[in-house]
């Protein structure tokens, strides 16, 4: 049985199974709701990150350059609470999904490493990570680890300069290796399963519609409908963390 939030029906469930089993060669697109129950936040909807944080004042690459502090505050919440979080059994369904040879390759929207920790390999991070740091002058890069953000901004233990987050900011374009990546991956995919995202950032948004084009269908887990549900040829309405184990159980038992 379903929990009571959840819409999705066994049915559901057995011929999205049967979907992603027959073709083997799914690509998962992942946005923030796949690490709710890791404990960090996602960014829109009610107790969203930028019901707290303005995106464009903090997330936008201006925002940062004309008060780096402002938004260095706003990334040392996000970087301290990334630092404990954990995989949840959404994550580690999909490592295992790779493991079975159903699932080619994940591009998330996360910068929280989460999937690799769960143990997945081929992972795109589209967004970039915010484990990294670089200095906006010289270049160097450091881990976050390296890095003490006790005084905001941090800067650049080499020349001073002030330091970044290798993530991508709003007003900047998605890094050249992953937008290739991403976009042959959803040509090339025999399905296509979006995980937990709004779908409404650009370009990621589009790469579903590309799968789609290409001939794969879409399978969409979110507990809430989003601008791609009518475009999905299965939505599995419910929480990532509830519903990939009964797809994995599909899969398993097919
Ligand atoms: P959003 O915060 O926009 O959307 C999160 C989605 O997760 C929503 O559709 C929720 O309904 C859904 N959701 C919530 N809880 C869930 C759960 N337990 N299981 C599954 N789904 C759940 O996050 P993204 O779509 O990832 O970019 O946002 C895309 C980009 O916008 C981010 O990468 C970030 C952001 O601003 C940049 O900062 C450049």
């Amino acid at each position: 049985m379903s929990s009571p939030g959840s819409k999705f029906s066994p049915d559901e469930i057995k011929k999205a199974a049967a979907e992603l089993s027959k073709r083997k060669e799914t690509v998962v697109l992942t946005g923030a709701g796949i690490s709710v129950a890791s404990g960090v936040k996602p960014f829109r909807g009610k107790g969203g990150l930028w019901e707290k944080y303005d995106p464009y004042e903090v997330a936008h690459i201006d925002g940062f350059k004309k008060d780096p502090y402002k938004s260095w505050v706003a990334l040392k919440e996000i970087i301290e609470v990334l630092g404990q979080a954990e995989p949840n059994a959404a994550h580690l369904c999909l490592a295992k999904m790779e493991q079975m040879g159903i699932v080619r390759s994940i591009i998330t929207q996360n910068v929280d490493g989460l999937h690799q920790a769960a143990g997945s390999k081929v992972v795109i991070e589209f967004h970039g990570n915010t484990r990294k740091l670089i200095c906006l002058e010289c270049s160097s890069a450091f881990s976050d680890e390296e890095i003490d953000l006790g005084s905001l901004p941090p800067h650049c233990s080499y020349c001073h300069s002030i330091l970044r987050p290798a993530a991508v900011f709003f007003g900047e374009a998605i890094p050249r290796d992953a937008m290739v990546q991403a976009r042959s991956e959803a040509e090339q995919c025999s399905s296509v399963l979006v995980v937990g995202t709004s779908a409404i950032v650009e370009p990621a948004a589009s790469l579903p519609f590309i799968a789609k084009r290409h001939g794969a269908p879409v399978i969409e887990i979110n507990p809430e409908s989003s601008p791609l549900t009518s475009e999905a040829d299965y939505f599995l309405q419910g929480s990532a963390e509830e519903v990939l184990p009964r797809l994995l159980e599909g899969l398993i038992s097919s």
